[in-house]
């Protein structure tokens, strides 16, 4: 799954989800790239898990 390369997006930004990729959106608030998980919840908290969101069309959206 796809994450950002660097972990500034911030309220405000936008981000370019691609067609056909599947994305895991964090769920538990510690993830350092932020929507996205990077696995922070295993240790963090282990009783969340990501949600799985699959593209079906290509295009950006605001990050809130
Ligand atoms: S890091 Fe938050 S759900 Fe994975």
């Amino acid at each position: 799954m796809p994450l950002p390369k660097d972990n500034d997006l911030k309220p405000g930004d936008t981000y370019t989800f691609e067609e056909g990729e599947l994305y895991s959106i964090c769920t538990c608030g510690f993830s350092k790239k932020l929507p996205f998980c990077d696995g922070s919840h295993k240790t963090e908290a282990p009783d969340c898990k990501s949600m799985k969101v699959e593209i079906k069309r290509s295009g950006f959206t605001k990050i809130y």
